[in-house]
């Protein structure tokens, strides 16, 4: 049977939540991954160097108990202190004054910027991209090299709301050269296509655009749990992200933007976007890279180019998957992942 052995997988998009949730998901991530870059969106969102260390601890917290209830993570060992699993922190993005960002710097990893109202929890956002007021904080991120990640939607027509934000892409990238800017999500062929054009841009890619167009969406009977942000879009731009996906782009990294939300915030009549894959991710990018004959770029495209983005060193971590069919639970304590009930055709078997 067909074994591939994937080296300190990294999830560098991640929504781990708070409280209950993130007790309850948290250790679905620290299994199998070496570590995440943690979004900020929380109520309310993370903005202080206290709230970011607070987070953190209760993060590790969370990754650090052994899964309550054997039954529901049966396929799930036993954790040492943090895991193995390292949250790779970020703030909010607002404007920020240098003192506080070097006094910051050490304890993050990126900090994410929001446009206003945009997705989940982002009204403390940017409202208008005045780059004049923004070029302080922009400025003195380059300087301590702190990468700048941007969920890239306009609040144009949802369709066009990905290409629509390429302006503010190029003006970004061509007035801030130092900085490292992070294209979360990307879901376009117009955003591909971005990448080589400034060399300071670079981006995440999530499982589930890899696989879906809006038509798995709302093509047929409508799939709320495969609603997120930015939705996706039409089979031209998910074969562009395969592309890049499968060749493991070097300014490419795996982000799985998994968000989950309970059951009654998804299957209720204002969907909450998000979709939870944290639990399938790596399963799924092996039926995929393998699908195309590309397995041999998946250590790239999940963990090495991330490394040489982001200049971090995860925990050692080895996960051996095979495949063997493995079925998606219904739920994982209350929350529905991508593909609940169905089967997909790899498994992890074995993580070390
Ligand atoms: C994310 C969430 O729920 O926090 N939702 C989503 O659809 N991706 C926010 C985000 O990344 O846009
Ligand atoms: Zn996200």
């Amino acid at each position: 049977m067909k074994q591939h052995t994937l080296l300190m997988p990294l999830d560098m998009h991640l929504h781990l939540r708070d409280g209950l949730m993130l007790e309850n998901i948290g250790v679905l991530s620290a299994y199998s991954f070496s570590g995440a870059l943690i979004m900020p969106n929380l109520v309310p969102p993370v903005r202080s160097k206290e709230e970011l260390l607070a987070y953190k601890q209760r993060i590790l917290n969370a990754v650090g108990m052994e899964a309550a209830d054997e039954e529901e993570f049966d396929d799930i060992g036993e954790f040492s202190d943090n895991g193995g699993f390292e949250p790779y922190m970020t703030l909010f993005y607002q404007n920020y004054d240098k003192e506080f960002l070097t006094d910051v710097a050490e304890e993050l990893t990126a900090i994410k910027l929001y446009p206003a109202g945009i997705t989940t929890n982002s009204e403390g956002g940017v409202k208008n991209f005045d780059l004049e007021e923004m070029r302080p904080t922009l400025e003195a991120m380059a300087e301590l090299e702190i990468p700048l990640c941007v969920h890239g939607e306009t609040d144009g027509f949802v369709m066009d709301r990905e290409a629509e934000f390429m302006n503010i892409y190029d003006a970004l990238a061509s007035n801030f050269p130092n900085l490292k800017i992070i294209m979360e999500h990307i879901t376009t062929k117009e955003a591909v296509d971005m990448l080589d054009k400034h060399p300071n841009l670079y981006a995440t890619i999530t499982v589930h655009h890899l696989l879906i167009s809006l038509d798995d969406v709302a093509g047929g009977m409508l799939k709320p749990h495969l609603f997120c942000k930015p939705i996706a879009k039409r089979p031209e731009d998910r074969d562009a992200l395969l592309k890049i996906a499968l060749d493991a782009h070097p300014k490419v990294m795996f982000g799985s933007d998994s968000a989950p939300h309970p059951k009654d915030k998804k299957e209720s009549c204002g969907c909450a976007a998000g979709v939870f894959t944290a639990p399938i991710a790596l399963q799924l990018l092996c039926v995929i890279f393998d699908k195309h004959g590309k397995l041999d770029n998946l250590q790239a495209f999940v963990s090495d180019n991330a490394q040489s983005i982001y200049g971090i060193c995860p925990e050692f971590k080895e996960v051996t998957l095979i495949q063997e069919e493995f079925t998606v639970p219904e739920s994982y304590k209350g929350v529905v992942p991508m593909y609940a009930g169905e089967t997909i055709g790899w498994s992890i078997e074995d993580v070390d």
